[in-house]
């Protein structure tokens, strides 16, 4: 078994590959003049551990091409940030379902896909052949010695906070909206008095910090003595960071599912657990 590092994975590629103990194979990665990706893999055997998560377009061309170099060998896609997943339904009539093209095109290929946290049920479905990771474990266990108290920006992400807070040891919660009157909506937490408590909030994407700086603005309001978030995929579009630091958060930590200063926790070894599985 021999392991490849997409250009977005390079370093938990490595990671898998030392705790696997199993080569990483030389790649290249170039572009055209005219935009045109290209992948050559060299010393490709029986059988390979492609990693490469899906932020971009680019990311998602390179991931097809190498999927196609590595065609006559058995495939493992590792797929650590699937990009896509949140286009996982038609919600108006003529939409493209995202994900299911993507899993199509990904399927086409591989043996088995590995990925973590995909952002629902229904983008899940539309893979036969993928396990999934979850790594809200991993993120309660880094606030696990803390005395914080862990919140959900919403009730969909409520089963999410609840796993890293049974990891944590913390109590949990999640926001609600409530409708004041026909123009004022507020957001607070369900049940839990924040007031003087050192908050953390877990969501599984922060993307463009939007959703995480309007629970932190409520969360501040609401007495919390510190904020900070906790995410999977740290997408980071359009500044995130700036914008989150700029909000009065403390901190702001993900895994290596998307590689970023941030990326503070290693989803390595659960991958490397269901390889060598
Ligand atoms: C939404 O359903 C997700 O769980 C995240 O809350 C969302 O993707 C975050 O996006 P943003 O950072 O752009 O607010």
């Amino acid at each position: 078994m021999k392991v490849v590092a997409g250009p977005s994975s390079p370093l938990l590629a490595k990671r898998v590959a030392d705790l696997l103990n199993v080569q990483l194979l030389n790649a290249t990665f170039r572009r055209f003049p005219d935009g045109e990706l290209y992948v050559k893999i060299e010393g490709l055997e029986d059988e390979t551990v492609i990693v490469q998560s899906i932020n971009s377009n680019d990311d998602l061309v390179y991931l097809l091409l190498m999927l196609d170099a590595a065609s006559n060998t058995e495939i493992t896609a590792v797929i650590p940030y699937m990009g896509y997943s949140r286009q996982d339904r038609a919600f108006k009539e003529g939409e493209a379902v995202s994900i299911r093209a993507v899993a199509r095109l990904i399927e086409s290929y591989a043996d088995k896909v590995i990925s973590v946290n995909l952002h629902s049920r229904e983008a899940a479905s539309h893979f036969k052949k993928l396990v999934e990771i979850d790594a809200m474990p991993l993120v309660g266990k880094h606030f696990a010695d803390k005395d914080v108290v862990m919140i959900s920006p919403d009730e969909g992400s409520y089963e999410r906070v609840k796993v890293a807070a049974k990891a944590a040891g913390c109590f949990f919660d999640y926001m609600e909206k409530r409708r004041v009157d026909a123009d004022k909506v507020e957001i607070s937490p369900k049940e839990v008095d924040v007031s003087g408590k050192e908050v953390v909030i877990v969501d599984d994407i922060i993307s463009t910090g939007s959703t995480v700086v309007e629970a932190a603005k409520m969360l501040m309001d609401s007495g919390a003595s510190e904020v900070r978030a906790a995410c999977v995929h740290a997408v980071l579009a359009s500044y995130a960071l700036n914008k989150l630091f700029s909000s009065g958060i403390q901190e702001v930590i993900a895994t290596d599912t998307v590689e970023r200063q941030i990326s503070v926790i290693s989803v390595a070894e659960e991958i490397a657990q269901l390889i060598s599985r």
